[in-house]
C-alpha cells in the first residue's frame, strides 16, 4: 500500500466539524463519533472506532447508508439527478470531449490541455495491441462462450503478461498498468465478438480516435476498407463516456474491495468484470433489451407492469431504478436524444424503441413507479442504440466494461495513493448455531434432507 499521504490525513482531520451522540438505551452509555463533510453530498458519522469503543457492529446489507471511502472522483446527486466527474457535469463531457480526454480526467483530476492531450493519445496508442499468445487464449473457448466470460478470463490474464506494471507500490507501474487495462480493453472485446463469428482478429490502428478504432475492430473484414461514420462514432463516444465512472457501485467496490488486498490491478479489473456482469448492475442493457423483446407489443406493457410491481413476482423493469438515482438518471437524458439521433441518421425505424418510449410514458405515470421513484436508467437506452450499431446483444455488457474500465482503474489508483485504505474486512451479524457438542457419524440421526443429488442434474446418475 503506498505510504499515507499528508494530504488524505490532513483532510479527513479537516473534515471534521461536529459529531453525533450515540446512546445505548439497553444500559444508558453513550458516546460521541466526529462527523466528516466533504466538499458537497452527506457528511458521514467517522464510525472507524464504533466497535472497539462500544463493541457494537452497524448493520447495512448492501451498504446503502454506508461511505466506504473518501473520494474526489465522481460526485452523483441521486435525488437532483446530478452527474459530475472531477466537478464537470456528465452531459457537458458526453456532448464535448473524447473519451479518452475523460480518462485523462479521472485519472489526473483535470482535462487535458492539447499538449496533454496528444501525449496521452499517443500513450494510450503505444498499448492496444495484444500480446499474440494472449490472442490465443480465445481459441480455449467455445464459440459460443458469452463474451463477458471471455473478458474475464482474458482481463485477468493480462498480469501473466505485464509484470512491469503489477508492483502496486511502484507509482509507475501502476500508471503502466492504468494505460494498458485502458488501451487494450476495445482489443480484448473487439476480439470476443470476432471469435464468435470466426472472423480473424484485426489489429487495431493509430489513425483513429478510441472510438473510431473500437468501431473499426468490431466489425471491420479484411476484403473491403471500413468506413468511419461520424455519426456512429460520436455516437460510440458518448456511449463510453456514460460508462466511464459513477461513485461507488458495485463493480467499482469490487474493484476496490480486491485491491485492498494488494491484489494486483489486472485481477481488480477482472473482478469488476465478473461482478458487472450481472443483469441487476451492467448486464442490464441486455436484459432490457431481452425484456423488450419479450414484451413485444404495445399492447402487453401493461401485463408487464403490474408484474413488476407484484411483491410476489420477482419480475423487475430492467432499465428502470436505481439504489441513488430517485430521479431521471442524467445519462438516460442524453442516451434518448442521441438515439433518436443514431436512428435517424441510419433511417432505421426502431419498433423496439417505439416500445421503449411508450414503456417509459406508462411507467412514469404509474403510481408504484412514481411512489419508488423509479425512473430509466443509464442501461434503459444504451441497448437500443448498440443495436443499432449492430453490436449483438450478448456484446452489450462488454462496451460497459470497456467504458467503464478508466472508472475501475482510477478507483483503484486513488485507493493505493491513499493514507486512509485498509484490507476490506466487513463483520456480519451471526445468527447461526451456538456452540454444540460434536456427535460421531454412528450417532447421528437420519434427517430427509435430499440424499440423492441426481435431481440436481434432472435425474441422471451422473451429473454432466
Ligand atoms: C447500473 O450503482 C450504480 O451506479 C450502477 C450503475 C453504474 O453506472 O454503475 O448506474 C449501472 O447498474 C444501473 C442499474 C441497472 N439495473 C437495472 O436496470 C435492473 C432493474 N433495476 C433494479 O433491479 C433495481 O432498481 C436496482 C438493482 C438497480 C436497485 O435496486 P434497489 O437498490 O433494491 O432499489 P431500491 O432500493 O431503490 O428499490 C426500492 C423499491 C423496492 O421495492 P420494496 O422493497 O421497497 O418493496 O423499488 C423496487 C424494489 O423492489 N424496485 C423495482 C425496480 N427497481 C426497484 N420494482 C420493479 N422494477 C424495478 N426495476
Amino acid at each position: 500500500m503506498a505510504k499515507p499521504s499528508l494530504k488524505n490525513e490532513s483532510k479527513i482531520a479537516q473534515a471534521v466539524r461536529h459529531s453525533f451522540t450515540l446512546t445505548d438505551n439497553e444500559t444508558g452509555q453513550s458516546w460521541e463519533f466526529p462527523t466528516l463533510h466533504g466538499t458537497i453530498g452527506p457528511k458521514v458519522i467517522d464510525t472507524r472506532k464504533l466497535y472497539s469503543q462500544t463493541g457494537v457492529f452497524t448493520y447495512d446489507p448492501g451498504f446503502a447508508s454506508t461511505a466506504s471511502c473518501t473520494s474526489d472522483i465522481t460526485y452523483i446527486d441521486g435525488d437532483a439527478g446530478v452527474l459530475l466527474h472531477r466537478g464537470y457535469a456528465i452531459d457537458d463531457l458526453a456532448k464535448n470531449t473524447d473519451y479518452t480526454d475523460v480518462c485523462y480526467l479521472l485519472l489526473h483530476g483535470e482535462l487535458p490541455s492539447p499538449e496533454n492531450k496528444l501525449e496521452f493519445d499517443a500513450e494510450i496508442n503505444q498499448h492496444t495491441m495484444l500480446h499474440e499468445q494472449l490472442a490465443r487464449f480465445y481459441s480455449g473457448f467455445m464459440r459460443s462462450a458469452h463474451p463477458m466470460a471471455i473478458m474475464v478470463g482474458v482481463v485477468g490474464a493480462l498480469s501473466a503478461f505485464y509484470h512491469d506494471s503489477t508492483d502496486i507500490t511502484d507509482p509507475m507501474q501502476r500508471m503502466r498498468a492504468a494505460h494498458r487495462l485502458i488501451a487494450k480493453m476495445p482489443t480484448i472485446g473487439a476480439y470476443a465478438y470476432k471469435y464468435s463469428l470466426g472472423q480473424p482478429f484485426p489489429q487495431p490502428s493509430n489513425k483513429l480516435t478510441y472510438s473510431e478504432n473500437l468501431l473499426r475492430l468490431m466489425f471491420s473484414v479484411p476484403t473491403t476498407d471500413y468506413e468511419i461514420n461520424p455519426v456512429l462514432a460520436r455516437a460510440m463516444n458518448q456511449i463510453l463516456i456514460l460508462h466511464a465512472d459513477h461513485e461507488q457501485n458495485a463493480s467499482t467496490s469490487t474493484v476496490r474491495l480486491a485491491g485492498s488486498s494488494a491484489a494486483n490491478p489486472f485481477a481488480c479489473v477482472a473482478a469488476g468484470i465478473a461482478s458487472l456482469w450481472g443483469p441487476a448492475h451492467g448486464g442490464a442493457n441486455e436484459a432490457v433489451l431481452n425484456m423488450l423483446t419479450e414484451i413485444s407489443t404495445k399492447d402487453r406493457i401493461d401485463k408487464y407492469i403490474k408484474k413488476a410491481q407484484d411483491p410476489d413476482d420477482k419480475f423487475r423493469l430492467m432499465g428502470f431504478g436505481h439504489r441513488v438515482y430517485k430521479n431521471y438518471d442524467p445519462r438516460a437524458e442524453v442516451l434518448r436524444n442521441t438515439c433518436h439521433e443514431v436512428l435517424d441518421e441510419l433511417g432505421i425505424h426502431d419498433p423496439t424503441l417505439d416500445l421503449a418510449m411508450e414503456l417509459e410514458r406508462i411507467a412514469l405515470s404509474n403510481d408504484y413507479f412514481k411512489e419508488k421513484r423509479l425512473y430509466p436508467n443509464v442501461d434503459f437506452y444504451s441497448g437500443i442504440i448498440l443495436r443499432a450499431l449492430n453490436f449483438p446483444t450478448n456484446m452489450f455488457t462488454v462496451l460497459f466494461a470497456i467504458g467503464r474500465t478508466v472508472g475501475w482503474i482510477a478507483h483503484w489508483k486513488e485507493m493505493m495513493e491513499s493514507s486512509e485504505s485498509r484490507i476490506g474486512r466487513p463483520r456480519q451479524l451471526y445468527t447461526g448455531s451456538t456452540k454444540r457438542e460434536f456427535t460421531s457419524v454412528a450417532n447421528r440421526e437420519h434427517t430427509d434432507r435430499k440424499i440423492s443429488w441426481s435431481w440436481l442434474w434432472g435425474g441422471k446418475k451422473n451429473g454432466s
